[in-house]
């Protein structure tokens, strides 16, 4: 069983689902309303253990109704909650998500998840110590992802940070990443490079690994100096909140398969997510992605 540390964000997602997005200053009638659990620290865990690993995560709830929640359905997963905080002093994170036309757009606030620290994660060392690798991406404070990718680089264990949301990154930290995972758009933020430079110019300039994703295209990543292409399974978009979340817990879950077969695998988890509403939705278990496999060309 593969022993995973996550260490981020957890949301209360509020998801709307409308025929279009609005315009500025529009109010249009929606089909849908729902909340359901999210945060890309928490969906990352929650894709992690249903693949059947062993998930510790590393993050911060309010002490309020959605926190409760979100412990509650966390903990339902086989989840250890051990370091994460529940804070007195500011509420549970919030993603305001509109799904339509088959993409979404979110605002998050971070609230609970902003004061996620480098002190929480130094006391997480005896969990990521024996870790087969440690999940980080980007909607806590800088500091705390920085401390992750620095401590598991000193400790030996694989470092996966899943750049979301971007910004520009220093190259003395991030050449410690062991496979950066971004979209193209993640990737030029993070190097400081133009939206347009072609991507496989971008990875090539990154100062660590870089797996790529491209959505319904699948994913990049470069093996024995080459750049290899992984492509997407075809699949019924219902929503695509999550897929990347569900890409990177299943790639820290199959790295011990090789890179090919992790990203392979991560390829098609995602594809199955993103059959079903919600960023957990549809998140599946190791024997359907077996499945899948088994049934693709
Ligand atoms: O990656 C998807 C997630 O981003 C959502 O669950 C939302 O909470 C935002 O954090
Ligand atoms: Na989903």
């Amino acid at each position: 069983m593969a022993r995973i540390v996550v260490v981020g964000s957890i949301n209360m997602d509020l998801v709307t689902v409308a025929p279009r997005f609005p315009g500025a200053g529009e109010t249009l009638l929606g089909e849908r309303f729902l909340t359901v659990p999210g945060g890309k620290g928490a969906n990352q865990a929650v894709a992690a253990a249903r693949l059947g690993a062993e998930v510790a995560l590393v993050g911060a709830v309010g002490n309020d109704a959605f926190g409760a929640e979100l412990k509650r359905g966390l903990a339902a997963e086989g989840i250890d909650l051990a370091h994460v905080a529940t804070r007195d002093d500011v509420g549970s994170g919030t993603a305001s998500i509109t799904v339509a036309e088959g993409d979404n757009q979110i605002i998050v606030v971070p609230a609970a998840n902003a004061h996620v620290t480098p002190a929480q994660v130094e006391a997480a060392r005896p969990l990521i110590e024996r870790a087969d690798a440690v999940l980080v991406q980007m909607e806590i404070p800088l500091e705390s992802v920085e401390a992750t990718v620095r401590l598991g680089h000193r400790l030996g264990v694989p470092v996966i940070l899943n750049p979301a949301p971007a910004q520009r990154l220093p190259h003395a930290w991030l050449a410690l990443v062991s496979y950066l995972t971004p979209n193209q758009h993640e990737l030029a933020t993070v190097l400081g490079g133009a939206a347009d430079e072609d991507f496989r110019a971008l990875m090539e300039r990154a100062p660590c690994p870089v797996v790529l994703t491209r959505g319904d295209e699948g994913a990049w990543y470069r093996e024995h100096a080459e750049a290899q292409h992984q492509p997407g399974f075809q699949v019924t978009v219902i929503d695509t909140t999550g897929a990347g979340d569900t890409f990177n817990g299943a790639l820290a879950v199959y790295l011990r398969e090789g890179l090919a077969q992790a990203v392979r695998k991560a390829c098609a988890a995602a594809a199955l997510s993103v059959t079903q509403l919600g960023a957990q939705g549809g998140m599946p278990r190791a024997a359907d992605v077996d499945a899948l496999l088994a049934r693709a060309p």
